[in-house]
């Protein structure tokens, strides 16, 4: 579920402030039909496409300041997981560029990193070894990350035996304690039961507190507005919307046009975010 970020260039020391910047950046996805072999062969034939294609990401620019904690929202299928893999580097862009700059760990897919016949204490290892750990210091840590888990009793069972919600408990934890400068999660943090929902964000205050810089997909709007100093919008491959929390909401509800206000795309606001106390 966490994933490694070596793949995306690095961005020049002199831009200090900036930790992503994503300039122009395209994805372009098939739609595969199925089809028997005769429409195969009448559609070569008569050299007709099989094959649509769409454009998942089109044209999205977004740059996140160190220490900014930003929110990602738009419907299903808008390009908020697209646009976190394209950061994250499990997915290049077909055109454009995104630049990281410093560890990035993510929360992207339940069960990505993980491998199903081994056990979660073996898991631990490897996934600590993709964020960039050594043994060394995987060994430091291991009962920290357990501990946070809560599933010491299932650590030595095969992860394929693992509820979705279990996943996500170890790949929180392991993620947490690589010391990421970049956080990205993705909606699966629902996966979680209440009490580990709770504890992730708790713990995700303390990394915005000791400066850590964070993309956030959700859809509980609430949460995403007490934790985000800025909330971009996604709507078919396009960030319709890019600034106040409260207003990016009112967008994506429909209750607001992206032009209609001065917040629009392009725009930083460098102001905190809402208060912070858990509800
Ligand atoms: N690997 C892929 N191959 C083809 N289509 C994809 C792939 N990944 C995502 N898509 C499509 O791209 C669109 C955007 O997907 P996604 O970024 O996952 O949306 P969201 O996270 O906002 O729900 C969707 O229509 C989805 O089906
Ligand atoms: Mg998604």
């Amino acid at each position: 579920m966490s994933t490694a970020l070596p793949s995306a260039a690095s961005l020049p020391d002199a831009d200090a402030r900036e930790m992503i910047r994503i300039e122009s950046v395209t994805k372009e996805f098939s739609l595969r039909h199925n089809h028997s072999l005769k429409e195969l062969a009448f559609a070569a034939l008569k050299g007709k496409k099989l094959s649509d294609s769409f454009m998942a990401l089109n044209g999205v620019d977004l740059t996140v300041s160190s220490g900014e904690t930003v929110g990602l929202i738009g419907l299903n299928g808008s390009g908020k997981s697209t646009l976190l893999k394209t950061i994250s580097g499990v997915l290049f862009p077909d055109s454009g560029r995104v630049l990281v700059r410093g560890r990035v760990a993510g929360l992207i897919e339940v069960g990505a990193g993980f491998h199903p016949d081994l056990s979660g204490r073996e898991n631990v290892y490897l996934n600590g070894a993709i964020l960039g750990m050594s043994r060394e210091q995987i060994d430091a840590c291991f009962d920290d990350i357990v501990a946070f888990s809560e599933i010491e009793k299932f650590i030595d069972t095969d992860v394929k035996y693992y509820s979705s919600g279990m996943f996500l408990r170890l790949a929180f934890s392991v993620a947490i304690h690589t010391d990421p400068d970049v956080f990205l999660v993705d909606e699966i943090l629902s996966v979680g039961d209440e009490p580990f929902q709770r504890k992730c964000i708790e713990r995700i205050r303390q990394m915005q507190a000791d400066g850590a810089t964070m993309v956030i997909v959700s859809h509980e709007l609430d949460m995403l507005q007490k934790l985000c100093s800025r909330i971009a919008v996604m709507q078919s491959g396009n960030l319709i919307f890019n600034g106040n929390p409260a207003e990016a909401i009112r967008v994506l509800r429909g209750d607001a046009q992206p032009g209609e206000h001065e917040d629009d795309a392009d725009e930083h606001h460098e102001g905190q975010p809402d208060d912070l106390d858990t509800d």
